[in-house]
């Protein structure tokens, strides 16, 4: 029946063409009406930890360290469960990372504590011999971009909806309740730390940058 089709080229590889479109319609298409769905118990990032996170993107971290543990065996015995892909609902951008110079570090923050990253990020050959992480000792004069990470917070959840206003998040209110909300989140990071001036500097209500990255990777779980 179809022996002229198989005897005409150009008829055939549009034949092959639209049968291939067709099945690649029914399969991939939904997916991209379907939003990704939060895992159960995975949380938006505080404005903080989001500040943060801004830190580790305008330092580069992620052209060293991948966020994303695959299912085998060694990775899962070094970094933990391995990624699945609800867990990354509130990461905008993710950052998966495709190179790992150093670890993964989706899941640092069951690992490394406050007073270990502070002492890395400042010197990492201090905690780790041989290490050829840069330092960052910048991160301890400057100060996080509080406004901009509230900024992004208010937009994904008018955009997104992101449930900022869940149990255990501290609401976002206005830019001086986030502030406040930042700086006792910061209060709490400082208090584990013993560089002197990021102290005096949350005592007096500014925020460094070391702080907020912190904070960043302690929710990485
Ligand atoms: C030039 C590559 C490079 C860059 C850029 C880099 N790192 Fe690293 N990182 C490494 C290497 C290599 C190690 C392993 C040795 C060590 O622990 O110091 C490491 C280790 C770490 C660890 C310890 C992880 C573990 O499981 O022990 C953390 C946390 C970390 N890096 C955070 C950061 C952060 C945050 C940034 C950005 C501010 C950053 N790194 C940028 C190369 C890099």
């Amino acid at each position: 029946m179809f022996h002229w089709l198989e005897k005409n080229p150009f008829f055939f590889a549009v034949g092959v063409f639209l049968f291939v479109a067709y099945a690649g319609i029914v399969q991939i298409l939904p997916n991209f009406a379907k939003q990704s769905q939060p895992l159960v118990g995975t949380k938006p990032y505080t404005v903080l930890e989001l500040a943060g996170k801004n830190v580790y993107i305008k330092d580069n971290c992620m052209s060293c360290h991948s966020q994303m543990i695959r299912p085998f065996k060694s990775e899962t015995d070094r970094y933990g469960a391995y990624s699945l892909s609800g867990e990354y609902a509130y990461d905008r951008p993710f950052l998966w990372g495709s190179k790992r110079t150093g670890p993964d570090l989706l899941r640092v923050g069951n690992y490394r504590t406050t007073d270990w990253h502070e002492n890395h990020m400042l010197d990492p050959t201090s905690v780790v011999p041989g290490s050829i992480m840069p330092k960052y000792p910048h991160q301890f004069e400057n100060l996080a971009d509080i406004e901009t990470a509230y900024a992004e917070a208010l937009t994904v959840k008018k955009v997104f909806n992101t449930p900022y206003d869940q149990e255990g998040m501290p609401p976002l209110g206005t830019l001086e309740e986030a502030k406040a909300h930042a700086l006792a989140q910061a209060k709490k990071i400082a208090a584990d730390m013993k560089t002197q001036k990021v102290k005096d500097a949350v005592a007096n209500g500014q925020i460094p940058e070391i702080v907020a990255i912190i904070a960043y990777l302690n929710s990485l779980k």
